[in-house]
């Protein structure tokens, strides 16, 4: 039985919670590796339409059992929230299990969050505000409060003192904010504490024993490779490792549990917040990518920037995500374009980039050199199969596969979990 990781290739919104749903359907586990409640993962089954932030989307499956791993950090108050959501639309969450080891996310790193943003100004992340940050700065400095905490009060309000003293200083000196009150946090927290109980769980051990066992455990990646904190954009990163290598520290397993690492590229590029992007469109066709592939935020709502594929960043992801195959997603929405085109080098300062720059600020400053290719100019949302798709699309696809230097396994041409079908 395969363990699988799904990996965002790009700067995230690729589509993870579609495809780790459409795997959890015949998989026994589904567990989440990094990042937090800044994720948004999307399904659509039937008339129903799932958001979710911080479960694994296999939750909907009574044969999976979702897990937090390690690696996450959690708002207690966003889970028990999302726990309820989905109990209130019929869905059983009595199996979920949240990692001992997980770092909370508390109300001071959300504040910290929002504070540092304003205070960088021009040099803002454009973070989605949740807390992610500070609460893995914590985690690194070693000031981190983990879920086990919880179970051990006089512990867990030790370290909240020492934690909430020095952060208060920081807050009215430096940001100019009020102080926060431990005592209240930790009579929120010990709430949390008693509510979460059941659910808790040595999840390292629980993968490991799952994939001893021959079960199929999907490994389910936020964000993107390009927002990795190690091999991103930095600092217009994620403060984790989206990457393959963070589903191993993020969940407890070796490199050798993993057999396939399924890598998820959009036809074209999107990314929200702040930093380089330079296949980057401001014109109608970028205007049409938003409108028609629906770019908009899970989480903030906010408008993605959008623009053409581009496969120097693609087969630097492949590279360093060690992604052994791609899935190619929301290929329909290229329908729009009588032509498509796919970066393939950057050009800066008279020196061209076949491979990803290790000087970021290329990216800034280069213009991408484009292959173009013909459109299809039809409507492809219906095509259930390969051999059914425009020739113009099967040769787009088939260089992208080359481009990216491994193959495309899965197509995807809508956003119904039936909209997705193989490639031979
Ligand atoms: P943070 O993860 O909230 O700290 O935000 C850091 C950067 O990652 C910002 O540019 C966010 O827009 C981006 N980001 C975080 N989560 C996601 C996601 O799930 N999809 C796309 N971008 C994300």
């Amino acid at each position: 039985m395969p363990a699988t990781v799904v990996v965002g290739a790009q700067w995230g919104d690729e589509g993870k919670g579609k495809i780790a749903n459409l795997l959890a359907q015949e998989a026994d586990v589904v567990v989440r590796y990094q990042g937090g409640n800044n994720a948004g993962h999307t399904i659509v089954i039937g008339e129903e339409t799932f958001a979710l932030s911080l479960i694994p989307s296999g939750v909907i499956y009574p044969n999976v059992t979702p897990v937090i791993g390690n690696g996450c950090v959690v708002d207690p108050a966003v889970l028990l929230k999302e726990m309820e959501m989905l109990r209130s639309r019929g869905i059983d969450t009595s199996h979920l299990k949240l990692s001992t080891n997980a770092h909370l996310i508390m109300p001071y790193h959300r504040k910290l969050d929002a504070v540092r943003e304003r205070y960088l100004g021009k040099q803002q992340i454009g973070t989605t505000k949740r807390g992610i940050g500070p609460a893995y700065l914590d985690k690194f400095a070693r000031v981190g409060i983990r879920v086990q905490d919880l179970y051990d009060p006089g512990i867990f309000r030790d370290k909240l003192e020492a934690v909430v003293k020095e952060t208060n200083k920081v807050l009215v000196k430096i940001y100019n904010q009020l102080a926060f009150d431990p005592e209240e946090i930790a009579v929120e927290y010990l709430g949390y504490a008693e509510r979460l109980s059941a659910y808790v769980a040595d999840t390292a051990l629980f993968v490991w024993e799952a994939i001893r066992a021959g079960k199929n455990v999907i490994f389910e990646g936020a964000q993107g490779v390009m927002l990795d904190i190690d091999h991103g954009t930095y600092p217009f990163v994620t403060s984790s490792n989206p990457t393959s290598g963070g589903a191993l520290t993020g969940v407890g397993v070796g490199p050798r549990d993993i057999d396939r690492v399924l890598g998820l590229t959009k036809a074209y590029v999107s990314r929200v917040g702040t930093g380089p992007f330079p296949t980057e469109l401001s014109d109608d066709i970028g205007e049409t990518m938003v409108r028609v592939g629906g770019e908009y935020g899970t989480v903030t709502g906010r408008r993605r920037r959008c623009g053409w594929l581009d496969s120097v960043a693609l087969r630097y992801a492949v590279r360093v995500g060690g992604i052994t195959e791609l899935a190619l997603m929301k290929l329909d929405v290229l329908s729009e374009f009588d032509t498509v085109r796919i970066a393939t080098a950057y050009l800066s300062e008279g020196t061209t980039y076949p491979e990803f720059p290790r000087q970021q600020g290329v990216l800034y400053h280069c213009t991408p050199i484009y292959e173009d290719h013909p459109g299809w100019a039809v409507d492809i949302s219906a095509v259930r199969n390969w051999d059914d798709l425009p020739a113009t699309a099967r040769t787009y696809v088939e260089r992208v596969e080359q481009l990216a230097g491994v193959p495309i396994r899965l197509i995807s041409v809508g956003p119904q979990r039936s909209a997705t079908f193989e490639k031979p």
